[in-house]
């Protein structure tokens, strides 16, 4: 069995960015409060004339193909995380095929949350483990910006997350030691409802009602801040040590942990858990704010780019979110 790599990498975010002094013009809120909880500055916001879910994707896929040295036509799979598809259905999955012009492949549409990536990363790895395909495409993208509630009621998830795209390409590699090495995925749907969005859901008669659309109302996320953020410095440590001892690293072994940018405060709990230094963990919240299953990749993207991802670094991505879903990869680039 071969080895899967990411052979090419790619992101796009919107260009409209919204720093939380304008945010604080539309709710109630202010950049003090935001910078000390979360670390977030600015998150950029699509621009629904012409950014969809799929367009982004397909923005940051472009780059990842380009990158991995082949085309549209080539792609054998697509793998595309979102929680917020365009449609309720169909997945954004089939939408990309088109976008790109691919071939009538296979279009999976993973439904995992902030995980989404690495949950993505995991099927795509074992199709190409098994010879089953060449050249997959996985992308995350995700608008948050018109599903946010901005009143006091949702201003502690509202200003938290922002909308973008990344993507990779994943081939075969001869090499045994190299490219991704293991993955490890977990939920626990005892806490489902703890950060969802619940409607309109297809779990009751009334599917839809005006009332949802109001402040607090089902259409908006729900979020219990403190749990999710106790159950995540927890889960992020034990997921990214399960994927340490698996091939039998310590943490001093990782030269960059890529995690889910959810809040800048659980990222530096787990880098000083797990003993790393601040250096080794990479961070992109500031500018993008929490984008879900694209946060991932746009790390990866820019860590690359500044040269902090080389040949031959060990490098870890892990994930914790709704579900609760909660996931990690080890890959030696
Ligand atoms: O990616 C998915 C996973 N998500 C996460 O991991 C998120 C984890 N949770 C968190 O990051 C934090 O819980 C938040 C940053 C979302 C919220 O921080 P918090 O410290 O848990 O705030 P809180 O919701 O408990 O609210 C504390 C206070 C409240 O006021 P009182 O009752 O103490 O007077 C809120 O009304 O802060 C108030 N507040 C705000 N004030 C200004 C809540 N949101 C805001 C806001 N601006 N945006």
């Amino acid at each position: 069995m071969k080895n899967a790599r990411l052979a090419g990498i790619g992101y796009y975010v919107p260009e409209k960015v919204v720093t939380n002094d304008d945010l604080s013009k539309i709710m109630n809120t202010t950049d003090e409060w935001i910078v000390e909880r979360t670390g977030i500055k600015e998150r950029h916001y699509a621009d629904m004339d012409k950014e969809k879910n799929y367009i982004m994707g397909a923005k940051a896929a472009e780059k990842a193909i380009e990158m991995a040295g082949t085309n549209a036509q080539e792609i054998d799979l697509i793998v595309y995380a979102t929680l917020s598809a365009d449609y309720v259905f169909p997945g954004s999955g089939v939408l990309l095929q088109k976008e790109l012009g691919c071939k009538n492949i296979g279009a999976i549409d993973v439904r995992a949350q902030c995980s989404g990536f690495v949950y993505g990363l995991s099927i795509a790895e074992q199709y190409i483990k098994t010879g089953k395909y060449k050249n997959i495409l996985l992308v995350g993208s995700e608008i948050h910006s018109i599903g946010l509630d901005y009143s006091d009621h949702g201003r502690h998830i509202a200003v938290i997350f922002g909308d973008g795209a990344g993507a990779a390409v994943l081939q075969p590699t001869e090499a045994k030691d190299k490219g991704v090495l293991s993955t490890h995925l977990h939920s626990e749907g005892e806490h489902a409802e703890r950060l969802a969005v619940l409607d309109p859901g297809f779990y009751k008669k009334d599917r839809f009602d005006i009332e949802m659309t109001k402040p607090g109302g089902g259409f908006y996320p729900v979020m219990d801040g403190q749990f999710v953020f106790k159950n995540a410095v927890t889960r992020f440590p034990e997921v990214i040590m399960e994927a340490l001892q698996a091939n039998d690293y310590t943490p001093q072994d990782l030269d960059l942990l890529i995690p889910h940018q959810a809040n800048l405060r659980i990222s530096q709990f787990v880098q000083k858990k797990m003993g790393l230094a601040e250096d080794k963990v990479y961070n992109t919240i500031m500018k993008y704010g929490n984008t879900t299953a694209a946060s991932i990749p746009i790390g990866l993207c820019e860590a690359h780019a500044e040269g902090k991802v080389r040949e031959g670094d060990l490098i870890c991505l892990a994930a914790f979110g709704s579900g609760f879903t909660w996931a990690s990869a080890l890959i030696r680039w």
